[in-house]
């Protein structure tokens, strides 16, 4: 069994993540972990307890951050709905969570098995900041660290140079991208490319029949409607499954290594993972940057997933 971590600011995309790793065979899921990200962190909690449930699992969700370490926190609810799962009226909320706050559960459960955990990041990284802020020994005792967010090659979502889980807490990127930690980053650029499903593959999926099947497709109802109409997309993209994907089976990504430095200014300069192709900036490369990945494959992982 592998063991993982999962920090999320759960909303229609995350929870397909979760779905993924709470169903995956070997995968010993040892706690989630909430942050504020998509929807304020009281929604984010309730839709990963939701999620949790209707996997039958029984994994402690831990509250976090309400906010980014020194911004204002900026939601994506026109991107996934006000309570982040479609608004399709499922019965998010009155689930309590574990007690505790998440940066020390994140500190428990990586000292409690250091050298053998595998930390997956799908929102702003807040919650791991404050972890490694507090105990920057965690950073050589995660196995991997795979992280949803940044951009490896092309334009962002959020600016035409940013994406949404960077964008937001900057700042916490930068301190997470500085600290030692064994960082894949699976960006947005392959989200669109290799991750993308317009109605006839989603119906593919809807029509495995199972509940969860269901659930997977009918929580995307507005990012499919926001992706069509903001990112020319031919429906729905889902950034965080395919970053699980890539923590269940490194093997569905190729990867370069680089230097990635995060920006912390404003406008246009908040947030920019920036990759050093050429080794221009002469600093140590610190990321695994995926460059490509294997849509078929991945749609196999999600449709065993939800079968
Ligand atoms: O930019 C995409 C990322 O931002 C995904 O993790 C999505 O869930 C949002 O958090
Ligand atoms: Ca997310």
């Amino acid at each position: 069994m592998r063991k993982f971590i999962i920090d999320t600011d759960t909303a229609s995309d995350d929870a397909v993540a979760l779905v993924m790793a709470l169903r995956q065979p070997d995968i010993d899921v040892k706690a989630i972990t909430v942050v504020a990200g998509n929807v304020p962190l009281a929604q984010g909690l309730q839709n990963a307890l939701y999620t949790v449930e209707l996997c039958g699992a029984s994994v402690p969700v831990y509250a976090g951050c309400a906010k980014p370490l020194l911004r204002n926190l900026e939601t994506a609810q026109e991107v996934h709905g006000h309570d982040g799962m479609g608004d399709i009226g499922l019965p998010l909320q009155g689930r309590a969570p574990a007690p505790g706050h998440a940066a020390d559960a994140l500190r428990q459960v990586i000292n409690a098995n250091a050298g053998d955990i595998t930390l997956v990041t799908l929102g702003p990284l807040t919650n791991v900041a404050l972890a490694l802020l507090r105990e920057p020994e965690l950073a050589g005792r995660v196995s991997r660290c795979f992280i949803m967010g940044g951009i490896g090659a092309g334009h962002g979502n959020v600016t035409p140079t940013a994406e949404f889980n960077i964008w937001v807490d900057p700042e916490a990127a930068k301190i997470v991208f500085e600290s030692g930690l064994d960082i894949t980053m699976v960006g947005w650029d392959i989200s669109w490319q290799y991750a993308t499903f317009d109605a006839t593959q989603a119906d593919e999926i809807r029509r495995l029949g199972t509940p969860l099947a269901e659930f997977v497709i009918d929580i995307q109802k507005t990012l499919t409607d926001f992706s069509m109409r903001e990112n020319a997309l031919a429906g729905f993209d889902l950034p965080d499954p395919i970053t699980m994907a890539a923590a269940i089976d490194p093997s569905i990504c190729k990867y370069e290594r680089y230097r990635v430095d995060v920006t912390t200014g404003a406008g246009l300069a908040r947030g920019i993972t920036v990759v050093d192709r050429l080794g221009v900036t002469g600093r140590e490369p610190n990321v695994n940057v995926a460059v490509s990945a294997d849509h078929a494959a991945f749609v196999e992982m999600l449709k065993r997933a939800v079968s």
